[in-house]
């Protein structure tokens, strides 16, 4: 078989799905974990950055998404059906398209980028936006899936969660042992779940002898996890995590309080500088909501909750290419200079 053959079979031993199961993959995994020479000076640590966008749909969804097809094709069921802010719905609507299967999606209307809807009309979704943000989304495709014949692929669908395990195992796998501290963008928190369940499993098992702290790091207008309660009219420009009830909070205190880890709130301005920071200094041009996770190391770094000399981790969970939008208001000069051919070395001031 030529080249990586996708999380289910690379971690065959780990993943289960159902006997002689055909397999839907499209090469997920196996992502970039990046060093960030830049980050590391600022914050006097060694951070990477785990570069999900890397994946075929372009985030960390994907690795969830194939164990939740895989499964789903093999109940004979005809038809999945999701809730969300983008990428789980671009995701689904690959994976689904691959399989064969029809992809139902719920949205948020005028809340998703334009890249993530983009992909799942271009895979055949039906698509419904709804007058009303993630929470009520998922509470639709939640009841949809427990009266009708369809399959919920959201994170709520526990073999989701064992698929994104395998991102934690890929980065123990390159280190040799678990970072000291793994930073990541919470939204509806499955993803802080997978994460503290895969770095658990492994140590458990002996493959490594430690386990990071869990940083997880909310927008200020959609941080119920920080505020310790739900919040009604989540607002922020990182879209992806604009979450009030994330369905596995649970999952997330235990992953912050087993690992002596911490909740912040981060705000959009800082999200946004953080964004800019990445591109610009470390070439790796992500999403807003990824960036939050870098915004969270830069104000742990700042005010001395990081120790310095940690190993960092940092997830970017999505890539820059899903949210044109963000990256071309206001942050940039947007127009190109117009330039007379023979003038290009002029306009450049290369003498
Ligand atoms: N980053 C990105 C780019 C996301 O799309 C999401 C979640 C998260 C971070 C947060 O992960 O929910 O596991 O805590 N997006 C979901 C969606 C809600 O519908 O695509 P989480």
């Amino acid at each position: 078989k030529a080249g990586w053959p996708g999380i289910i079979e690379a971690y065959a031993d780990r993943v289960p799905v159902p006997a002689g199961a055909e397999v839907i993959t499209l090469g997920e995994g196996n992502t970039p974990l990046m060093p960030a020479p830049h980050l590391s000076e600022l914050t006097g640590s060694t951070v990477y950055l785990k570069v999900e966008g890397a994946n075929p749909t372009g985030s960390f969804k994907d690795r969830g998404m194939t164990v939740a097809i895989t499964h789903a094709k093999a109940s004979g069921l005809q038809a999945v059906i999701c809730a969300s802010t983008g990428n789980t719905s671009a995701s689904a609507a690959a994976y689904a398209a691959r399989a064969g299967l029809t992809c139902a999606v719920l949205i948020p209307q005028g809340k998703i980028a334009m890249g993530k809807l983009a992909q799942a009309i271009l895979h055949g979704a039906r698509i419904l936006q709804i007058d009303g943000n993630f929470d009520d989304c998922l509470e639709l495709a939640r009841k949809t899936a427990i009266d009708h014949p369809v399959t919920l692929v959201n994170s709520v669908n526990p073999v989701r969660l064992i698929g994104q395990k395998t991102a934690a195992w890929e980065i123990c796998d390159v280190l040799g042992q678990a970072p000291d501290i793994h930073c990541l963008p919470v939204g509806n928190a499955g993803n802080i779940t997978a994460y503290w369940a895969g770095y658990s499993e492994y140590a458990a098992d002996g493959v490594v002898k430690n386990t990071p702290r869990m940083f997880g790091f909310q927008a200020a207008g959609a941080a119920p996890l920080v505020k310790g309660e739900p919040i009604a009219e989540p607002e922020t420009i990182a879209t992806a995590i604009r979450v009030g009830s994330p369905a596995s909070w649970e999952g997330a205190v235990k992953a912050k309080n087993a690992s002596g880890g911490l909740f912040e709130a981060v705000t959009d301005e800082k999200i946004l500088a953080a964004y800019r920071l990445l591109a610009s200094k470390e070439g790796v041009f992500v999403e807003p909501a990824s960036a939050t996770s870098v915004a969270g190391l830069l104000a742990t770094a700042a005010d001395g909750r990081l120790p310095k000399g940690s190993t960092v981790v940092c997830t970017v969970t999505g890539h820059g290419l899903k949210d044109p939008g963000t990256a071309l208001e206001g942050n940039v000069e947007v127009e190109p200079l117009a330039v007379d051919p023979r003038a290009v070395a002029a306009a450049l001031e290369l003498t």
